[in-house]
């Protein structure tokens, strides 16, 4: 994926951060990190993890991916582990986890993301992932792994590059209220 060559000079936000280990990790090349979780006693660690390792460009925010809102869309989303977030831990369908994805990246902007099969070893929730990818991110690049223990099997790394205007979709326009972007169908 080379993601430390992908997150070069640019704003960074990650969702569903952790302990901050990854976006403390890619801090020393982004131009600032921005991460938040919705358990703020990991967003603890985050801060004082990065404090520790004397990193100053590095943000967490304790805030469900539902809450998050930010003034700015940014170079480059990550998605990492997402499994866990867009399947059973968030009221939001695939296509609405890719949309506020999609809402939060700069035009011409990345969506780095990487997902596994949730408990059962198939594929099939991530051709859907991959389908309602395609309709918001154009995919630059797309690796399947197929090792680890039975739930890791067909890991999928997507690096998705935001479309102007999603597939299906005749003009999108900001509220400056929400700060989202409304989507109006052909
Ligand atoms: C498996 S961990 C992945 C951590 C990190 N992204 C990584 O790749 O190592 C999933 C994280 O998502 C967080 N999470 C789950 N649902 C969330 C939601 N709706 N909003 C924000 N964070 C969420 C969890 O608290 C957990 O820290």
């Amino acid at each position: 994926m080379g993601l430390k060559r992908q997150l070069e000079n640019k704003t960074v936000l990650e969702i569903g951060c952790n302990t901050g280990f990854l976006a403390i990790s890619i801090a020393d090349r982004a131009k600032s990190v921005l991460g938040f979780d919705i358990n703020p006693h990991l967003i603890d660690i985050a801060r004082d993890a990065a404090n520790y390792a004397g990193i100053n460009n590095a943000r967490f925010i304790a805030s469900s991916f539902e809450d998050f809102s930010s003034p700015e869309p940014f170079d480059s989303v990550l998605s990492f582990a997402s499994h866990a977030t867009y399947d059973g831990n968030t009221g939001y369908s695939i296509d609405q986890y890719l949309r506020r994805c999609y809402e939060l990246v700069k035009p011409g902007g990345l969506l780095l993301f990487e997902s596994h099969s949730w408990e059962q070893p198939s594929s099939d929730d991530l051709q859907q992932v991959c389908f309602a990818m395609d309709r918001f991110f154009t995919v630059r690049q797309r690796q399947v792994l197929q090792r680890g223990r039975p739930a890791d099997q067909c890991r999928t790394f997507i690096v998705g590059q935001r479309r102007t205007i999603p597939m299906g979709v005749r003009a999108v326009h900001e509220d400056s209220h929400s700060n989202t972007l409304v989507l109006s169908s052909i």
